[in-house]
């Protein structure tokens, strides 16, 4: 390396990007920019560190700074406490939908005096009418009326509850074949459920920046594989504290990029589709507890599955649909 290209490449680091940024921007591999750090210090005189932040991110800083004292703790009376259930993939409409286990996490999320419940997507099993024609006769109800007019009727209602929802893939497929988003018209009729958008939201719950994520891929083999993925995605400094993903139907909890991933369970046993695909199925809803500091930094996080097993699903195709009752408390 010439003086001139180490001024170059030193002039275009710029302080305070990610190593994988600057990998990236100057394309060259990890352990390529590695050695290009080691010339620039040892042969050139320049000064560039990489840094580890308090959120485990590596960090290229151009001069010595003094390294994120870690805080410590708060004690959990001092932090701000929220407590929420989390559900997904309820798949309403198909013949192995399992709303009576629905009904069972609203009972307990009552029990618990949990006022807010989080729905990561696939409310409805949707119409896949035109490319899998098995599908209709997978499913108990056809077409848009029936399937949102049943969540509008079926869906728990709990006097201080609220759902709050996000549109998957299967919801999807009521707009690509006739224009109709499913969350336009579920809360004219339910107030008690709040639309957050197609596949993705992120916002605030409690004070702790969150994500629904609905993604619209295949299932991965590796459980943490995909959530790496999606974390993966994030700039440094726009990451949620806590990503909760529906659409793989399964169930992990992770820890990346100081995230936390939460994989929610679905509420729809094992479809002739996953059978046939051999993709393994976790029915099921998690139930949070988040303990903050005022910058919406999580101290303290729990996370508690509650999972059903074969014993517990009304499996027999369609048995939900008749036996089910709309869980109601007023
Ligand atoms: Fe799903
Ligand atoms: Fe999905």
């Amino acid at each position: 390396m010439t003086n001139e290209q180490a001024n170059k490449i030193y002039n275009s680091i710029k302080s305070g990007r990610t190593f994988i940024e600057v990998c990236n921007y100057l394309g060259l591999t990890p352990m390529e920019l590695e050695g290009v750090i080691f010339l620039l210090n040892n042969s050139f005189g320049k000064k560039i560190e990489i840094v580890e932040t308090e959120d485990h991110e590596f960090v290229i800083m151009k001069k010595p700074i003094r390294r994120v004292q870690k805080t410590l703790k708060l004690a959990k009376e001092d932090c701000i406490y929220n407590k929420y259930l989390v559900v997904s993939d309820t798949h309403a409409g198909n013949k192995r939908q399992q709303f009576h286990l629905l009904n069972d996490l609203y009972l307990e999320a009552y029990r618990r005096e949990i006022s807010e419940v989080y729905h990561a997507g696939d409310l409805i099993d949707g119409d896949y009418s035109s490319h899998r024609k098995e599908h209709p006769r997978q499913v108990f109800l056809h077409g848009f009326d029936e399937m949102v007019g049943y969540v509008v009727d079926m869906y728990p209602e709990i006097e201080g509850i609220t759902t709050y929802f996000i549109l998957g893939s299967h919801d999807e497929t009521m707009y690509k074949n006739g224009k109709a988003t499913v969350g336009c018209w579920v809360p004219r009729c339910r107030k008690d459920m709040v639309y957050l958008g197609q596949d993705q939201w992120i916002g605030n719950i409690g004070n702790v920046r969150t994500m629904l994520d609905h993604p619209g891929d295949g299932s991965a083999y590796a459980l943490s594989y995909k959530p790496q993925k999606r974390i993966e995605e994030f700039e440094s400094g726009n990451k949620p504290r806590v990503m909760f993903i529906g659409h793989y139907h399964k169930y992990s909890q992770s820890e990346y990029r100081n995230v936390k991933v939460v994989q929610v369970p679905a509420l729809c046993d094992k479809t002739p589709f996953q059978i046939k695909k051999g993709i393994s199925n976790y029915v099921g809803g998690v139930f949070v507890q988040t303990w903050s500091d005022e910058k919406g930094d999580i101290q303290y996080f729990e996370c508690e599955p509650k999972l059903y097993g074969r014993e517990d699903f009304w499996d027999e195709d369609g048995k939900d649909k008749p036996k089910v009752k709309q869980l109601v408390i007023k």
